[in-house]
């Protein structure tokens, strides 16, 4: 044993189970929100579209390793919401991308706090493989019906090629604006101040929550009921 904790992505229940049959130690589950690529490996990405309210519940039901909510989640509201669902962690990813220490552009992240950034989009344009962005101008040349688009990475160079040169004329609808649904629901731009109140708040709540699912889980897997308890806090409190 070298003490090495792996953790597998599954974007459908079907993955999530093969991932714990290959013996991971913890599964992200990855709705269709997130900003990004995915990496569906049983079916097409295009095919494997569930959102996180549908996917955490479903992989935490059926596996018994800890499950990690992804895609979508943006403040606090969407923690509570992943931990009540069944996860035991959650993943933030566009939030980031916002913020003035994230590697993005300058242009990017001005779009990313843009109401349009409301707007996204699937799209294999940007690397070849199936990613979500801001709807702009290159996302729409690019998703046009009998586009060709080269199998990843080639595609990746490809738009690297173009954005460097859009990035030099101010052309933000000419970048892939990589963004996950949830953009606009958070406007912090401060890890640090993110996080923080990020804590701040789910700590004063997750406590029963996170009670209530580890004994929902232990009366699962020990006694193999699967009664339904209540939960005891209403989210409207945030
Ligand atoms: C720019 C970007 C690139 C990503 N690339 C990958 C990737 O190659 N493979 C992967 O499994 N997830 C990838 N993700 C997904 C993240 O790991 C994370 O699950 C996701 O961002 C969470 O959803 P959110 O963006 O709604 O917060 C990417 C996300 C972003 C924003």
């Amino acid at each position: 044993m070298k003490g090495i904790v792996t953790i597998g992505r599954a974007t459908t229940p079907d993955e999530a189970a093969a991932l714990q049959a290959a013996g991971v130690d913890a599964i992200v589950a990855s709705g269709f929100e997130a900003g990004g690529h995915r990496g569906s490996f049983l079916r097409a990405a295009e095919d494997s579209l569930t959102g996180t309210f549908s996917l955490v519940p479903q992989i935490a039901d059926m596996v018994n390793v800890p499950v990690i909510a992804a895609g979508g989640i943006a403040d606090a509201r969407g923690v509570i919401a992943a931990l009540t669902l069944g996860a035991e962690g959650v993943q933030i990813g566009t939030v980031f991308l916002a913020c003035e220490e994230s590697g993005t552009s300058l242009l990017h992240r001005q779009a990313l706090r843009h109401k349009k950034a409301g707007h996204t989009a699937l799209t294999r344009g940007f690397t070849g493989r199936l990613a979500r962005g801001i709807h702009n101008r290159l996302m729409e040349e690019l998703n046009q019906v009998g586009t060709a688009i080269l199998p990843y990475p080639l595609q990746r160079g490809l738009v690297r090629n173009l954005a460097t040169a859009a990035e030099a004329a101010g052309r933000s609808d000419l970048l892939p604006l990589w963004a996950g649904q949830s953009a606009n629901v958070s406007t912090c731009t401060d890890v640090l101040a993110f996080l923080t109140s990020l804590v701040e708040e789910v700590s004063e709540i997750a406590r029963p929550v996170m009670q209530w699912g580890a004994a929902r889980r232990k009366r699962k897997f020990v006694n193999k009921e699967k009664k339904r308890t209540e939960c005891p806090i209403s989210l409207t409190k945030l």
